[in-house]
């Protein structure tokens, strides 16, 4: 029997998701195989959930904890925050330095794929297309009009270190372009202002796990809103999520083979999910989510569900592969 801790909470607008994220792990990682604790980080401290409800201080010299009067310290972490700490580096450095394996990407991946703009330059740089932005640091002069010189309209305006389209805004009225980077600095120090990608959105899970590499089929997302905002990605019957997408082969060939590559380039481990737009001609790259969405209705679940793989055995790949035996 192993034991994992499921760590969750993390100090961002994506919260609450972590928490549920990490309930749906607990409930279906394999009684058989692994014992588990949930773990939430925040900023106010580190606590454990024991059997019996009560919660513990995790002590954070070797990331323990005391149950029946015997120390546990863990053989493996399952990353189940969405955010910071979890999905930018700092936790994953924190674990590197304890020696203890986990389920996501190391540190130096976690916090180039977090930094959006850093990330999409190395994928830019990689030859894949990605949208064309400027970074705004909090505090610089903004000179609106610059930017929708050199971006047109409409564009996306979101927080740069973000996720679940927290403080996210498409903006089409140049009126509009302050009060939207006005709501993104609220979640950030940094903001990226991108030109808008007109396409379809195709999402499409991957992952190495035990030598070998899984390309999930992809899911294609058409929000109900105007784009896959926060309400639209987490209220059911708010977006169709479309698994498999239905796309031409050449496409599909073209998104499965990118998602493979980049996650090799990026140096990802674990189960990672990449977000396209494919317009008529062209695939372009929006993000690389290291720790996705994992409930039951999330999109790689779904993906995994559609190849018959269930969220248990999803779950026990993950931590297979990072268990030496
Ligand atoms: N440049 C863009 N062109 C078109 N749609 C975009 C663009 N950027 C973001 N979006 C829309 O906003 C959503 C959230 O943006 P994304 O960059 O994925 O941030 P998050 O990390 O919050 O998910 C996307 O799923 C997509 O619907
Ligand atoms: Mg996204």
């Amino acid at each position: 029997m192993k034991s994992i801790a499921i760590v969750c909470g993390g100090d961002s607008g994506e919260y609450d998701i972590s928490v549920k994220s990490a309930a749906v792990v607990k409930r279906n990682l394999d009684p058989e195989k692994f014992q588990s604790w949930l773990i939430t980080v925040t900023r106010k401290g580190w606590l454990a959930t024991m059997a019996d409800g009560s919660q513990q201080v995790v002590d954070r010299n070797d990331f323990s904890i005391v149950e029946n009067g015997q120390k546990i310290v863990f053989d493996a972490v399952f990353n189940a925050i969405h955010g910071t700490p979890g999905e930018n580096g700092p936790l994953s450095g924190y674990f590197e330095l304890l020696n203890i394996p986990v389920t996501s990407s190391g540190q130096l991946t976690s916090a180039i794929t977090f930094h959006k703009d850093f990330c999409k330059r190395i994928v830019h740089s990689f030859g894949v297309n990605v949208a064309k932005s400027v970074l705004l640091n909090k505090g610089d002069e903004l000179d609106e009009e610059a930017i929708i010189s050199a971006l047109g309209l409409p564009v996306f305006v979101k927080p740069n270190n973000g996720g679940s389209s927290v403080g996210t805004t498409k903006v089409k009225h140049p009126e509009e372009l302050k009060i939207a980077i006005d709501i993104a600095f609220r979640e950030d120090h940094q903001v990226l202002v991108e030109a808008f990608i007109a396409g379809r959105e195709m999402a499409c899970g991957a992952m190495r796990a035990n030598g070998r590499m899984i390309v999930f089929p992809i899911t294609e997302v058409v929000s109900k809103k105007e784009f896959f905002d926060y309400e639209a990605k987490y209220t059911a019957g708010m977006a169709d999520e479309i698994t498999p997408a239905d796309i031409e082969e050449e496409a599909e060939i073209a998104i499965k083979a990118t998602a493979a590559e980049l996650y090799h380039l990026l140096e990802c481990k674990g189960f990672v999910r990449f977000d396209f737009i494919l317009t008529d001609e062209e695939l372009y790259f929006l993000e690389v989510n290291i720790v996705p969405g994992i409930s039951e209705a999330s999109i790689l679940p779904q993906q995994a569900a559609f190849m018959g793989v269930s969220l248990t055995s999803l779950f026990n790949m993950a931590l297979d592969n990072i268990l030496t035996a």
